[in-house]
């Protein structure tokens, strides 16, 4: 016994000796673990986070679960921050926002295209790529929370934050969302979906009340965080917004009953900036952090604590939450050496940036094969967006300070060479604007629409002259291109006068060599709409005022399932372009289309397709091949949802199959009584097309027996 005690003790001192010649920091950082076991990293995140619960204070807690304003804490760049606890090692928080680059007036930093742009790419890996890029400018300015992506479905066309989303279906959303948490999540940063929930219109928008009926909260507004949590989001912002009479920040059925319980959301919630309207309230209903400070949060939870009428279980619940998203985000492990000063863009995100603008634009006309441009000796490029200041990004939170912004003049210019004669009109005066129309071989009008976060479009046409202008070019020169730049649908009363159409939404610093290099056709378009595009202002799913803006300070989300394209379906009125629509330089042929199983019975896996994809012109081009489900008219579900898309490049002549994975809960519906999904027994067609308007092909799948 003895003997081997003082074996065992040599044996020790031995191991330390050799360990402090070799590696004193190893040895401090045991001794460290030793005092503060959380530092443990072979530890799981969960006992890290609950053996340093055990080490806090009261105060230690508190400090945790709110921002401080800029005032109490002198701090540079990010929008929200959490002071480091050093004794406890536990790490500031650095928040800073991030649409389509990094915000809050970073410098030295990439302007990406709108994420609406990005989702006209339906490519889940571009979108990827988005977050990744987006995810290590933020790492490398020393942020560790990304505010963003924004995956609210828009229900109301002129919603001032439409060019932050990915547009108007909760799957294609969902997809999207996915892919960019991870992406933004892998460079370092926790991801922070936004706005959470029923946040689909600026107007009012601290205090007025969505009112929504719950299969609509559960199958419209809700899908897309529910993909937000399975891609493993670290955290969500709730909304400014009411919903059905409660404010989203201390709305116990959104946050403790949706988002924590039924989808299993295990990261922290955090209010948006002055979100936080109660401090018992919100700590009960499930609100983990108030931001930017401390007003509900700060003192006031505290006291509540201490006077019992929040409980310290309920305390250490949201703390909890933070810390084992910090613990599993290795923000307590890995250095971050970067801060608000670094310069962290690059060429290689500027042709990220590029790329991405080239794949999001979306060809909507092009009469007598107009684009790409051929044979022009001379060009007129025409619009405020054509010359220095184009409309290349939405604003507020958004805003990122672009290092550099190519206009369409100067991307045509470069592009077209010396052998093209280029010429230019702001178009502040339309008979001026007409008469260098007149003179060019071609005319391309750029136009846009200003939106950004704090303010609605006050209806969906294109503001000031913009629309007299295109009228005058177009009867000038019969040769009238339109390049739109807006976060939104517009109207085009001016589309049958013209040859061409182009949504370039918010393209971002490379705007004009994007736009040059697809009129050229350098770039072939495959871009799809995420969203319709109205043919009037009547005829849209929300033309009351009672849906928007609102009145008596509730919008009634009346038309329930009836979003976007499912509205136009279900009612018959046609749009001008609608959901899933954009052109290419060539053409397709879609066949083949295989769906199994076709007989389902009880449990459900995911349904299989397959789709030949044949490129029937003469140029390289991608398409996106789109499929959406009818349900049962018993199921009370809308006329077609999409249920699975996928994009497929091809050569000339080339023909490739195309893979479609159905969820078996696309074919399912949220039974209200039952408080949950229902599969019901009946025929669901898959319809497959190339948008949600032209759908030729389609298979019947027949659900027996299903056991619910
Ligand atoms: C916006 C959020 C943003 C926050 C911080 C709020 O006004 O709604 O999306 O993250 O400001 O800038």
């Amino acid at each position: 016994m003895r003997a081997g005690f003082y074996c065992k003790k040599w044996i020790t001192s031995l191991v330390i000796a050799l360990a402090m010649a070799v590696a004193p920091a190893t040895v401090a950082r045991a001794q460290t673990n030793s005092h503060q076991p959380w530092m443990n990293k072979s530890l799981s995140a969960g006992r890290r986070a609950n053996l340093l619960i055990r080490a806090m204070s009261l105060n230690d807690k508190v400090a945790l679960v709110h921002g401080v304003s800029r005032k109490e804490h002198p701090f540079k760049g990010y929008v929200g921050y959490v002071p480091a606890n050093p004794r406890l090692h536990i790490p500031a928080l650095k928040l800073a926002d991030g649409r389509a680059g990094v915000g809050n007036g970073a410098k030295g930093v990439t302007l990406l295209p709108a994420p609406i742009a990005a989702a006209s790419s339906w490519d889940p890996s571009l979108l990827n790529e988005f977050g990744r890029v987006l995810g290590k400018e933020q790492w490398g300015k020393g942020t560790n929370v990304e505010l963003g992506p924004t995956i609210d479905v828009v229900r109301v066309p002129e919603w001032g934050r439409t060019f932050e989303t990915y547009g108007e279906d909760p799957y294609l959303n969902g997809r999207m969302a996915a892919a960019e948490i991870k992406g933004i999540q892998s460079q370092g940063p926790i991801a922070n979906a936004n706005m959470y929930l029923t946040m689909q219109q600026e107007t009012d928008r601290f205090k007025i009340d969505s009112v929504v009926d719950e299969r609509t909260l559960q199958e419209i507004y809700l899908p897309p965080f529910g993909s937000a949590v399975s891609s493993g989001v670290g955290s969500v912002m709730c909304a400014y917004i009411k919903t059905n009479g409660v404010y989203s920040c201390e709305n116990p059925h959104l946050l403790d009953g949706l988002l924590k319980t039924q989808l299993g959301f295990g990261g922290w919630v955090m209010s948006d900036w002055g979100g936080t309207h109660s401090t018992v309230a919100s700590a009960r209903a499930g609100l983990d952090q108030e931001m930017p400070d401390s007003r509900y949060y700060g003192q006031a939870l505290k006291s509540a604590v201490e006077n019992g009428k929040v409980s310290m279980a309920t305390l250490d619940g949201h703390v909890r939450r933070i810390l084992v998203t910090m613990f599993k985000h290795g923000l307590f492990d890995k250095p971050q050496p970067g801060n608000w000063d670094s310069y962290v863009r690059t060429p290689e995100y500027a042709a990220f940036s590029r790329k991405v603008a080239e794949q999001g634009t979306v060809l909507l006309k092009n009469e007598g094969h107009i684009l790409p441009l051929s044979g022009v000796s001379s060009i007129a490029v025409i619009g405020m967006d054509g010359g220095a200041k184009p409309e290349v990004e939405g604003g507020g939170s958004s805003h990122v300070v672009a290092p550099y912004v190519i206009s369409p003049l100067e991307g045509i210019r470069k592009r077209a060479g010396a052998a093209i004669n280029v010429t230019y009109s702001d178009g502040s005066d339309l008979a001026g604007a007409a008469g260098v129309a007149k003179a060019a071989s071609v005319a391309i009008v750029f136009a846009s629409t200003v939106e950004g976060e704090g303010h609605d479009r006050p209806n969906l046409e294109l503001p000031g002259n913009q629309d007299e202008l295109i009228k005058a070019v177009a009867a000038a020169n019969p040769k009238t291109i339109v390049v739109l730049n807006t976060g939104g649908p517009v109207l085009m009363p001016w589309v049958k006068q013209v040859r061409g159409v182009m949504e370039a939404w918010y393209p971002g610093q490379e705007d004009g060599s994007a736009i040059a290099a697809i009129l050229f056709g350098d770039v072939n378009p495959a871009g799809k709409l995420p969203l319709t595009f109205p043919l009037t202002a009547d005829k849209i799913p929300t033309s009351t005022r009672q849906q928007w803006p609102g009145l008596n300070g509730k919008s009634i989300y009346s038309e329930k399932l009836d979003v976007g394209y499912r509205w136009y379906e279900a009612t018959g009125n046609r749009p001008l372009f609608p959901f899933g629509y954009g052109l290419s330089y060539t053409t397709f042929r879609l066949g083949h289309l295989a769906i199994t199983p076709t007989r389902i019975g009880r449990e459900p896996g995911f349904i299989h397709g397959t789709v030949e994809v044949t490129n029937t012109g003469s140029r390289a081009g991608a398409e996106v091949v789109e499929a959406y489900v009818r349900q049962p008219p018993a199921n009370g579900e809308p006329p077609r949802q999409l249920c699975a898309f996928g994009k497929v490049f091809l050569k000339p002549g080339e023909t490739r199959q195309v893979h479609l994975t159905i969820n078996p809960r696309s074919l399912s519906f949220y039974d209200v009584s039952a408080h949950r999904w229902k599969l019901a027994a009946g025929t669901y067609r898959i319809l497959v097309g190339t948008s949600s308007g032209s759908l030729p092909l389609h298979r019947d799948i027949i659900i027996k027996d299903v056991s619910n």
